[in-house]
This record gives structure tokens, C-alpha cells and sequence, in this order.
């Protein structure tokens, strides 16, 4: 199986975040035929729809329009903010998603995986993000769903997670996401490796 580069878009900038803990922990946990890398959304400036139309987009869109262009997929891993998706993950979505017509988001396949303190793990959120997906023409996996509740007893001070169990569901999230990815990779661009 070729290796089939994958962004991850951490949703929260919170230097203890759960959701970048989840994520570094995904790293790891990710099959061999995918190779994750965290791409930082922080810095990007708010969208501003002149700039495009104006042809003067700021530097920092243009590099992470490229740099999201270089993956094969995407992988979502973002807390639940007013039980929809941070504005920061949001504003990452739509500086990708324009100029119209030159979305770098347009057929990656994806999945999402959200983290709460709460006990609903950041259901809303998830789905919201889902819904964005649509209008992007992002294949979504569908299962397994990942929303990971009470996060504050999900992982250890070192990061680690706490539970076997939690890493055997995290192995099986990630063995169907890399094959989902294979799958949309091999339809979008056959014998593309
Ligand atoms: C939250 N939080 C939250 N949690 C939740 O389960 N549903 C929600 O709707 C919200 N809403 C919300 C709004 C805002 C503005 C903040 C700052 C927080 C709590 C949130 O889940 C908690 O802060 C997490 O720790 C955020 O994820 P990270 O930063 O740990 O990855």
C-alpha cells in the first residue's frame, strides 16, 4: 500500500489542549500506509473575501492553501465551542475553501474526531464540521464516529492516554481511516501512488 500523506487541523490554540494531546496521540497510533502531520491554523489572519477578490492575499493563506494541496487527506481533531466547531478551525476551513472555485479542500477525503470534557464529546461540533464537509465536496467517513467525552480522564500528565480500551477503539478509528483514505485516493486519481 503506498503512504498517503494526511493534514491534521487541530480546532483549539490552548497550549494544554485536549484535543492536540488527542491528536499527537493519533500520531502515533496511525497505521504505517499513513503518514500524519499537524499543520498550524493559529496564525492564519481572518478571512477576508476582498484580499482574494483584490488578488492580495496575505502570505500565510497562500502557504497553507499549498500546504494543505500536498495531502492526500485530512484527519479533525477540535473541541466543541457553543456546541458548534471553533472559530479559529472555522476560519482555517474558509481561507481553504476559497477562491471560489479553487477550494484545496475539494475531494480530500476525511474524518473527524472530537474531544470534550463534557459527556456528549463534542457531538455538535462534529457534526457541524460534518456539515461544512458537505458543501466541500470532503468524502466524510462515517464510522466508527469518534466523540471523546470527559477528556480530563482520557489521558495521563505525560499525554499518554489512560486506558487500553480508549487505544484499541483510537487503533480501530485509524486502520478505517486509512483504508477510507485508500479507497477515495485510488477513485479520485486510479493508480495514483
Ligand atoms: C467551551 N467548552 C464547551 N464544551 C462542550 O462540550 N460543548 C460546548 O459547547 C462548549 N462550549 C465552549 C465554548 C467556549 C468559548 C470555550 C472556551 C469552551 C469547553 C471546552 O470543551 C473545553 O474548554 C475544552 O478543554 C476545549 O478543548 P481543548 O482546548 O482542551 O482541546
Amino acid at each position: 500500500m503506498p503512504v498517503r500523506k494526511v493534514a491534521v487541523i487541530v480546532g483549539s490554540l490552548r497550549k494544554e489542549s485536549f484535543n492536540r494531546k488527542m491528536a499527537k496521540v493519533l500520531l502515533g497510533l496511525a497505521p504505517s500506509s499513513l503518514k500524519l502531520e499537524i499543520v498550524e491554523i493559529g496564525d492564519l489572519p481572518l478571512y477576508n473575501q476582498d484580499l482574494d477578490d483584490e488578488n492580495r492575499p496575505p502570505e500565510i493563506w497562500q502557504k497553507f492553501r499549498t500546504q494543505i494541496k500536498g495531502y492526500e487527506g485530512v484527519l479533525f481533531v477540535t473541541p466543541e465551542y457553543n456546541r458548534s466547531i471553533p472559530g479559529v478551525l472555522k476560519n482555517a476551513i474558509d481561507v481553504g475553501s476559497r477562491p471560489y472555485g479553487k477550494s484545496v479542500w475539494e475531494g480530500k477525503p476525511a474524518a473527524v474526531v472530537s474531544v470534550s470534557p463534557g459527556a456528549i464529546g463534542g457531538f455538535g461540533a462534529n457534526h457541524h464540521l460534518r456539515q461544512c464537509m458537505v458543501f466541500l465536496n470532503m468524502p466524510a467517513m462515517q464510522q466508527p464516529e469518534a466523540y471523546i467525552a470527559n477528556a480530563a480522564k482520557v489521558f495521563k500528565d505525560d499525554g499518554s492516554l489512560a486506558q487500553d480500551e480508549t487505544r484499541k477503539f483510537l487503533e480501530k478509528f485509524m486502520k478505517s481511516f486509512a483504508e477510507w483514505v485508500e479507497l477515495h485516493c485510488e477513485e479520485i486519481r486510479p493508480g495514483h501512488s
